[in-house]
């Protein structure tokens, strides 16, 4: 029998890892945390991490955003982040508590800027992913995300330097092409490059999240490459996971986003919480690592009961209801009300502003905001002059750094389409409370 390999196993040259350093594995039935923006943010990582999620994904980052940012010890909320330097805002925020198993997704369109962006952080995560499949008009244009399915040689390009230049491993995220012939070929092709791993996105370029995903691709495509296959698309429970493993038995572990977007629980085998349970949990998460508000809101808007968001649009006086008056009934029209805490319709998280208001939706979530917010009062008033991040930061920026900047009026650079600096823009600033009383603190302390 002839067994020679088609495609070398081993890349001409891979990054060197550190004495002692172990890959992550992406094989043998591995529950992921899709890469979500806006929602893949550091609370839901950690909550899918404690929930049992083997892997967890961050938001697509672009490349450039990821390479200018500053790292940032954030020594108030316990965080990484990555702070753009053109309006202060954070790009990314990372807990060392999720290091060992993160993978941090970049968009990119060019070789040199994405192992730049990778280099970046990868002393804050495990692995580093290309997003090979968004769809989205701005990464088109820019010939990323989807556009590099059709630009396999660039797709390649990148890879390969990511490969051979960042000391991690590095996969990739693609959506399947017109046919698995095609999308064979392709993950062949990317399997050369060296990565550790491929997601595939069982949906055309073309096809929306409501078009039905194609589960009957993923088990001729798994057969056709010798690292993990992830597969992703429509897996809704334990029990999809365990229907798709029967459908494609080659597949080595599975991805899921709107799932653990609805309820991050779904990554524990035991019990799920209940749509308000997750929700509480959610609020007192995003408290806990200080996420940006409106984020916040975001996320608890998708999460939001179904059932309440038909409350709200057959309120007529549109006044938000005390909690506790409104049932909270599953899809099925079984009442969780009597475990679960139950909670308003979804219009009075609509109304809510700051973290302050939220805390009149959202059951027990005033008392975590009150210690975390007292916490870092406490840790900034301590640090006072020698605040790291304002020594650290303000040190390399100057009195104009923009990390917890001191107006609620921000200034954004302005770039061309080169990258060139042609001006400056207000924006409006963070009104989050915590945030302005951190402010404040640090200015009584001057
Ligand atoms: C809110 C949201 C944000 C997403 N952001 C990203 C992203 O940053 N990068 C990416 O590769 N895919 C992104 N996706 C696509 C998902 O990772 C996933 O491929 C898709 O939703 C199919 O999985 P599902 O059927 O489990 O939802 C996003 C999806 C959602 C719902």
């Amino acid at each position: 029998m002839d067994v020679t390999p088609t495609w070398p196993q081993i890349p001409r040259h891979t990054a060197a890892r550190p004495a002692g350093h172990v890959d992550l594995e992406y094989g043998h039935g591995k529950l992921i945390l899709a890469p979500m923006v806006r929602c893949g943010t550091l609370p839901m990582r950690m909550l899918a991490l404690s929930e049992g999620a083997d892997i967890v994904f961050s938001p697509e980052t672009i490349d450039r955003r990821l390479a200018r940012s500053k790292r940032v010890l954030n020594v108030v909320a316990n965080t990484t982040d990555f702070v753009d330097l053109d309006d202060g805002s954070i790009n990314l925020r990372l807990h060392a508590e999720e290091k060992s198993k993160l993978v941090v997704q970049i968009g990119s369109s060019d070789p040199e800027n994405a192992v730049k962006a990778a280099l970046a952080v990868a002393d804050d995560c495990s692995g580093i992913d290309l997003n090979c499949g968004c769809p989205k008009k701005f990464s088109i244009v820019s010939a990323m995300g989807a556009a590099l399915l059709s630009q396999p040689d660039r797709l390649c390009g990148i890879l390969t330097a990511l490969v051979e230049n960042v000391p991690l491993p590095i996969t990739a995220k693609i959506r399947m092409l017109e046919t698995p012939e095609k999308t064979i070929e392709l993950v062949q092709r990317i399997e050369k490059t060296g990565v550790s791993a491929i997601t595939l996105h069982c949906r055309l370029r073309s096809e929306r999240p409501q078009d039905p995903g194609h589960w009957d691709i993923f088990e001729r495509v798994a057969q056709s490459i010798k690292i993990p296959l992830i597969a992703n698309g429509d897996i809704y429970s334990m029990e999809d996971v365990e229907r798709l493993k029967k459908i494609a038995p080659s597949v080595s572990s599975f991805m899921l986003a709107r799932a653990p977007e609805s309820n991050f629980s779904i990554f524990n085998p035991l019990i799920q919480k209940t749509p308000s349970e997750a929700i509480i949990a959610y609020a007192k998460a995003a408290v806990t690592y200080d996420m940006v508000f409106h984020n916040c809101k975001y996320v608890l808007m998708q999460m939001w009961p179904a059932s309440q968001k038909k409350t709200n649009r057959r309120s007529k006086k549109g006044k938000p209801q005390n909690i506790g008056v409104v049932k909270s009934q599953d899809e099925d029209g079984t009442d969780d009300s009597v475990v679960a805490p139950v909670l308003p319709p979804i219009l009075s998280l609509a109304r809510t502003k700051s973290y302050q208001e939220l805390c009149e939706v959202v059951p027990g979530l005033r008392e975590v905001l009150d210690k975390c917010e007292a916490e870092r009062l406490e840790r900034s008033e301590r640090l006072g002059r020698e605040d790291l991040i304002r020594k650290d930061v303000v040190a390399e920026l100057g009195p104009d750094c923009p990390y917890l900047p001191n107006e609620d009026i921000m200034h954004r650079v302005k770039r061309n389409s080169d990258g060139q600096v042609t001006g400056k823009e207000e924006v409006d600033g963070e009104a989050d409370v915590a945030r302005k009383k951190l402010r404040e603190s640090v200015e009584d302390d001057k």
